[in-house]
């Protein structure tokens, strides 16, 4: 394994931590499947209140999470809409598709943020037997190949509004809502009441090595507890995971503000090195998408060429670096990545 000196790949690279660590050992556990699990079980009550919703349901992945909710939301036929960049489309495997017979259709969103005219364009309702009907729009916040970016409340109001009354349900992919949380001092309940299902990871900023949770209304997650179950994804004495998770939630969500504070510090050595590469007071959060296309490299350049001294970053598309801060990137390693980045950034290879 390489040591890296700044490892910014992604977020969900992070080791627990000897106090996680702890905290799993002292979990006291039981069957979940029989819904005895007592930290199971106050894991998902803890999400769903803080969340704003009736219930919750605590899943291996974000992955499951997202697709129990479309399973929930979406017959068979029926469509489900977000923009083109969503991990529920662009990381999921067709998974949608393969499990629940739907079909997408995506918009393109600059930065991956949300513009309620461009579902509100696609959205279909009662077309008759010839055309496909909508069933849900979902929306994922922080937008993680937009960049980190925090989806404006207004937006989502605006699409909530007028998607209600069609009968047409929306699903928040909030892997990473904790960091819109601390970005903008807005509440979580605030960000997730607007939504029918919400899943949110435990192992990515949090630092949980492993877990997500889906909330809803008690009907909602009881019906995704007998989908869970038929997907596989019954566990037994998994308090344990749980464990960590809630040690999480107590311990890791204010921390955050220190992985963006580390984010817009680079962004501005990035943009002062090469002013076309970033755009500094466009890091919300954690994530900083480089723009490789004015630096003469090509991202998978680049990458190789950080990855030679030490700094992991990953080619999101051929013109884009993405750099990921989290629990195990501190200040020195942030200084490292910057003396190497922006050197790199000078360069200008052609
Ligand atoms: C926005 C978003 N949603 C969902 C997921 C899926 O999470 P998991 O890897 O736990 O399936 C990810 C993973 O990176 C993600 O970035």
């Amino acid at each position: 394994m390489t040591a890296w000196r700044a490892d910014l790949l992604s977020d969900t690279l992070t080791q627990p931590t000897p106090a996680m660590r702890a905290a799993m050992g002292a979990a006291v556990v039981g069957d979940d499947v029989f819904g005895e699990d007592p930290t199971v079980r106050r894991l998902e009550e803890q999400v769903a209140s803080r969340l704003g919703h009736e219930a919750g349901l605590f899943t291996p992945t974000g992955s499951m999470a997202n697709q129990l909710a479309l399973r929930l939301h979406v017959r068979p036929g029926e469509e489900m809409l977000c923009d083109a960049l969503a991990h529920v489309v662009r990381a999921e495997l067709g998974a949608a598709a393969v499990f629940s017979g739907i079909s997408s259709r995506t918009w393109s969103a600059p930065r991956g943020l949300l513009d309620p005219a461009d579902p509100l364009a696609l959205v279909q309702t009662g077309v008759g037997p010839y055309q496909v009907c909508t069933a849900l729009v979902v929306v994922e916040n922080t937008h993680n190949f937009g960049g980190g970016t925090v989806q404006p409340l207004w937006a989502i109001r605006q699409v909530r509004a007028a998607t209600r009354g069609l009968g047409v349900a929306m699903h928040l992919d909030g892997a990473r809502l904790w960091n819109a949380h601390v970005a903008t001092g807005v509440g979580l309940a605030e960000m997730g009441s607007h939504f029918d299902t919400v899943s949110v990871c435990l192992s990515k900023g949090l630092g949980a090595p492993v877990g997500s949770v889906l909330v809803g209304s008690q009907a909602a997650i009881d019906e995704a507890r007998v989908w869970r179950k038929r997907y596989g994804g019954g566990m037994r004495q998994v308090g344990i995971l749980a464990a960590a998770g809630l040690y999480a939630l107590d311990k890791h969500v204010d921390r955050l503000a220190e992985d963006h504070a580390r984010a817009r510090r680079a962004a501005v050595a990035f943009a002062e090195a090469c002013p076309a590469s970033v755009e500094p007071a466009m890091v919300e959060t954690n994530i900083v998408m480089l723009a490789t296309g004015a630096t003469g490299w090509t991202a998978a350049e680049f990458v190789a060429a950080s990855g030679q001294q030490g700094v992991r970053a990953y080619a999101a598309a051929p013109g884009a670096v993405r750099l990921v801060w989290h629990l195990d990137v501190d200040d020195a390693a942030t200084a490292y990545a910057i003396d190497v980045l922006t050197a790199l950034l000078r360069e200008r290879p052609r």
